[in-house]
């Protein structure tokens, strides 16, 4: 297998988890090498750099786009900041790794897709909770069947998150868009369908600093009857942070709270721990891992953008729902999400 050359176009605060993920313990191993790293911000640039002993740094796109070295790049820029630079690096023939939210609108979304199919290059998407230990596990055991058909699932995440200066304070989408948007594509990824409806409730509290959503609830009705409702608050004065999430199934249900998966069975005493521990920055090297393996398989990655639209659906019906405060209908014509051995491509809902 080839080794690729990775670009890092954005050296903020999750630029951390990548050039930590890519590169230690198993990391990427021989499938890959970051070779150079781009920032417009002079400061950042110089000190991740240093840090993780990059040498060559750029401060500009058409820089890291004429280097032949570079085969893959990781586009860290806030979620503003994406068809603008994924779209010329797809142009000049580099395959992406974009940040979540895959995009601002899924009008953006669906050009990037659009982009990389005429450009014959892969574009995946970093949905790397799919990869977080506790969904590992999740997965593993709803694919084999340990609590049947799955009937609904919940999720609580709720925390005070008051954020420093940055893109972060100035959105408009924020608790649906930047933490809300992983659980939406781990609902997908467990109930093995895509989105028939959603209603969603948002507000902004005045609490926090940043302007956009901070307390948030969503329904989604999937088309294999599966309903999976979610809470994300992000002006709790609860004294710790809550991230609970639940799958409820025909023969018993999983509870994934902290570092444990409790699978229950319907029979009393009737339950089995499950240890998911893992390291955060290893969910980071899987994404690039998955995109790297299907660019010298010729094949889709189970996380590409196309996938990725329906994901993307998900959320843009969320906030129409919250302006209309109207259950909002998902046209699509898409098949489920691929489980990651499978790699087959998904097809995208076309709802707006
Ligand atoms: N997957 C996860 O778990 C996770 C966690 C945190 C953040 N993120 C995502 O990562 C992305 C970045 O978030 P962040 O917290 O690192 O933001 P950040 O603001 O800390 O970093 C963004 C960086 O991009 C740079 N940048 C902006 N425009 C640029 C351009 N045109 N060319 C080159 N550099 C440019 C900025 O100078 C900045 O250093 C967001 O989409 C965010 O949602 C994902």
């Amino acid at each position: 297998m080839p080794s690729f050359g990775i670009g890092l176009l954005g050296c903020g605060r999750i630029s951390e988890n990548h050039l930590r993920g890519y590169r230690h313990g198993d990391g990427l191993g021989d499938l890959g090498e970051i070779v150079a790293l781009c920032d417009v911000n002079e400061t950042l640039l110089e000190q991740q750099g240093t840090k993780h002993q990059v040498t060559t740094r750029y401060r500009r796109l058409e820089d890291l786009v004429a280097d032949d070295r570079v085969d893959v790049v990781t586009v860290l820029t806030p979620p503003d900041v994406r068809t603008g630079v994924v779209i010329p690096l797809l142009e000049a023939g580099k395959h992406v790794l974009v940040e979540k939210p895959f995009a601002h609108t899924l009008a953006e979304a669906k050009e990037m897709v659009a982009a990389a199919e005429a450009c014959d290059r892969l574009l995946a998407v970093n949905q790397n909770y799919r990869w977080r230990a506790d969904t590992l596990k999740l997965k593993e055991l709803v694919d084999a069947g340990a609590i049947g058909e799955v009937l609904g699932m919940h999720q609580l995440h709720a925390m005070w998150r008051d954020e420093g200066p940055g893109w972060r304070r100035t959105t408009d989408y924020l608790a649906l868009a930047v933490m809300a948007v992983h659980w939406l594509d781990r609902f997908r990824w467990l109930a093995r369908d895509e989105g028939a409806s959603v209603y969603a409730a948002t507000r902004s509290t005045g609490l926090l600093q940043s302007q956009g959503e901070d307390w948030a609830a969503v329904t989604v009705r999937f088309r294999n009857g599966v309903i999976a409702h979610m809470t994300e608050d992000w002006c709790s004065a609860s004294r710790h942070k809550a991230d609970t999430f639940l799958v409820d199934g025909t023969k018993g249900s999983l509870v994934a709270e902290g570092k444990l998966v409790t699978r229950y069975g319907r029979d009393n005493g009737d339950e089995q721990v499950h240890d998911a521990a893992g390291d955060f920055a290893a969910s980071f090297a899987h994404s690039m891992q998955v995109l790297l393996e299907a660019i010298a398989s010729g094949t889709e990655p189970s996380i590409s953008g196309r996938d990725n639209l329906n994901t993307m659906a998900l959320l843009d019906g969320a906030y129409r729902s919250a302006e209309a405060g109207e259950v909002v209908h998902l046209a699509h014509n898409g098949r489920p999400a691929a489980a990651p051995s499978e790699r087959s491509l998904g097809v995208a809902n076309v709802g707006r």
